[in-house]
């Protein structure tokens, strides 16, 4: 199994581009399986996520090449199974999002039904509960979901209980390819979601008001495949964000979208960071030492939770006490042990974690079992005194494309090393 070795206290500097967005790409491959035809997609992230919904999507019977770096095409004329197992929906819960493209094109579909994972207990009866308003008849049988729709899937109107990113583009998919009109309301407003929209657009759906809490979907339309490049990841972008933050570092960002990134953009201003931003790139320059400052997740355009762990490390060495809140999953404080054991002083009580600053960090052997905790600790790390060792890399590489690499290139000292 590989570490990442990291020695902390040097300060980065210099130019990053940002990858394609996982959660960009994976409903999007998703997609491909509302109807037959040759998608291409570009800016497309070398990540294990990425691998695994391919392995996925094979399994029914897509055709799928890299014809070039970061390209792939999808040719899903062939699918002839519907059954997603156990062993890839346990090791990718995003998974869930062939639910509905697979029901509505074949009338039916069996997914392993995902278990409860490291940040939280995840359950997807919204997904279900939406579709079956338009007509699925849903059992949960052995530990899968099978799902039925032999007359096809109608058009209805799905009020969430919950904002939920991938319950709003499962419903989205399988509204596209259903007969009648759908209106999603108290949807995501992630720009994942308009990006999804503009897909399922290009591809001949009619959907409108992606963006906002209120989607209408025409149904009834004849889909078709489509080309598209991926949107940049908004939380590769505000990671490398925070790394520059936390070592008083000087960083130019690019191949970015600053528009999707605000709420992370204000909450380092406030840190101290100068900040400034272009069409698509975004320059960080971090403070002496980071001013402490509370924070709340919620859904988008709020303070995303994605990006949680990533600026508790900032606070942790920040000049005085912060609050961070975390109010969409239950559990999602894997990295406050961690960063505990390299010198950070952080109480939790209940949502909220009690964050005094101390000076400096000091390096220690940690891992995590979730990808965004994963990055906190690398991020921990680069400003940390001393060596850090971070186990279980595998959780970092299911959504950053070569972190290590990149960081290196702005001057940290950081590599990762084959273990026995
Ligand atoms: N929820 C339910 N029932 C449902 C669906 C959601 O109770 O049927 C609850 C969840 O348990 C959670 C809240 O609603 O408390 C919001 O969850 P959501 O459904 O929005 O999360 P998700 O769609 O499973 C996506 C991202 C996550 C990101 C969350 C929140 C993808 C593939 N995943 O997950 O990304 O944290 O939205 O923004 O888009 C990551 O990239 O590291 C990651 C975990």
């Amino acid at each position: 199994m590989d570490s990442i070795v990291i020695t902390g206290g040097r300060r980065i500097e210099g130019e990053l581009p940002v990858s394609g967005a996982k959660n960009g790409a994976l409903p999007a491959f998703a997609a491909t399986l509302l109807c037959p035809g040759t998608f291409r997609f570009s800016n497309v992230p070398d990540l294990r996520d990425v691998q695994t919904i391919i392995s996925l999507l094979r399994e029914f019977g897509s055709e799928i090449s890299a014809v070039e770096d970061g390209v792939y095409t999808l040719e899903s004329s062939g699918i002839n199974h519907v059954v997603a197992p156990y062993d890839m929906v346990r090791t990718m819960r995003a998974s869930v999002l062939v639910l509905g493209p697979l029901l509505a094109r074949n009338g039916q579909a069996k997914i392993s039904l995902p278990g409860g994972c490291a940040i939280g207990e995840r359950p997807i009866n919204f997904h279900l509960k939406g579709l079956e308003a338009m007509g699925a008849e849903i059992a949960l049988e052995h530990g899968y979901v099978s799902a039925k729709a032999p007359d096809g899937l109608r058009g209805a109107k799905i009020i969430f209980d919950t904002v939920t990113v991938t319950g709003t583009e499962n419903l989205m998919m399988a509204a596209a390819a259903a007969t009648g009109d759908t209106v999603l309301e108290n949807a995501a407003r992630e720009p994942e979601i308009i990006f999804l929209a503009d897909l399922l657009n290009r591809m001949g759906g009619d959907v409108q008001g992606a963006g906002t809490d209120r989607i209408q979907i025409k149904g009834g339309r004849k889909l078709h495949a489509a080309e598209m490049e991926i949107i940049p990841d908004r939380i590769e972008t505000g990671t490398f964000m925070a790394a520059a933050a936390i070592t008083g570092g000087h960083l130019k960002i690019t191949s970015c979208n600053p528009a999707d990134c605000e709420a992370f953009t204000q909450k380092l201003r406030e840190c101290g960071c100068s900040i400034s931003e272009g069409e698509n790139w975004i320059e960080v320059k971090g403070p002496r030492r980071p001013s402490p400052v509370d924070i709340e997740t919620s859904p988008h355009p709020g303070f995303p939770t994605d990006m949680q762990a990533q600026m508790m490390a900032v606070l942790a060495i920040a000049d005085g006490a912060s609050i961070v809140t975390e109010t969409i999953f239950e559990n999602r404080y894997m990295h406050v042990a961690e960063l505990r054991r390299m010198g950070a002083d952080i109480k939790l009580k209940d949502k909220n974690a009690f964050i005094k600053g101390v000076e400096s960090l000091s390096g220690a052997d940690v891992m995590a079992t979730d990808l965004r905790a994963s990055a906190s600790l690398v991020i921990a790390g680069l400003a940390a005194k001393g060596i850090t060792r971070l186990g279980r890399v595998y959780h970092l590489d299911r959504g950053y494309q070569h972190i290590e690499k990149k960081l290196a290139l702005v001057g940290a000292d950081i590599k990762r090393v084959r273990e026995r």
